[in-house]
């Protein structure tokens, strides 16, 4: 495999991300899919795909319970580009069973059970979106937090049996900014109200002056490793 991912990646140095979205998306047809969940660097992604006509399927995790801003930023994305966007929801029988068993908000009582409903609402979809395609894209970036400042743009994922591509992993958040407005791409209004990574209601808020850019999700949660499990950590 890593002579896999060595061979993509001589082929795509150097080139800018929608160039080497290209590259991929032709390469290995009909099995690139890129994740959104509609934040800022996502909208960018999207964009490129969408702009360029890009065969690459774009897909979403909805949880249930994401915040009202984002399925707008959802809604204005599909009149935009005129394109669709496939959605992935949690197994019925599953969330039925968690939230009969546990209430509507487990999550604030323990790691255990906030790892339990990300898993239901986010990693188990996850799966089922990734199965049987090459390459996931994803709009992760170095600056976001301590865990992925060294990860690099090409990466193999054990867990996913997918080679994961992140176009974007060393843009700052003012790149980031910058592109959004100059190509005036739809974004989500949380952000002018100072959310800067953007995940459920229930576990986002928004994020002080200073603070580590992912300080605002699972903020009771003392552990320095937040993630949901959609990108496990080495
Ligand atoms: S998370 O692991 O904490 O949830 P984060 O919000 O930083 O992830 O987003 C990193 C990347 O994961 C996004 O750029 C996107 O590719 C993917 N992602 C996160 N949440 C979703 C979602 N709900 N649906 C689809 N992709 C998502
Ligand atoms: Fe559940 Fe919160 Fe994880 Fe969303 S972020 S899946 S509501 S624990």
């Amino acid at each position: 495999m890593k002579q896999e991912i060595n061979k993509i990646e001589e082929t795509i140095t150097g080139l800018s991300p929608e160039n080497a979205l290209a590259i991929l998306a032709k390469e290995f047809s009909g099995k690139v899919v890129f994740s959104t969940s509609l934040g800022y660097e996502d909208q960018v992604i999207t964009h490129f795909i969408f702009s360029n006509n890009l065969p690459i399927e774009i897909f979403t995790l909805d949880t249930g319970r994401l915040f009202s801003e984002t399925y707008s930023v959802f809604e204005s994305t599909l009149q935009r580009y005129k394109k669709s966007i496939k959605t992935y929801y949690p197994q019925t029988e599953q969330i039925e069973k968690l939230v009969s068993q546990k209430g509507p908000n487990s999550f604030y009582e323990s790691l255990e059970n906030r790892k339990e409903c990300c898993y239901i609402r986010k990693v188990e979809p996850l799966k089922r979106a990734l199965k049987g395609n090459k390459i996931w894209i994803t709009g992760i970036r170095a600056e976001q937090s301590g865990n992925r400042k060294d990860m690099p743009a090409l990466e193999w994922d054990e867990g996913n049996q997918i080679i994961k591509f992140h176009p974007i992993i060393n843009w700052t958040l003012e790149d980031v900014k910058n592109y959004i407005a100059n190509h005036n791409i739809p974004y989500n209004s949380l952000h002018d109200k100072g959310f800067v990574s953007i995940g459920c209601a229930p576990c986002t808020r928004a994020i002080k002056e200073g603070e580590d850019f992912r300080a605002g999700r699972w903020w009771w949660e003392q552990n320095d490793k937040k993630e949901c499990g959609l990108h496990s950590m080495k």
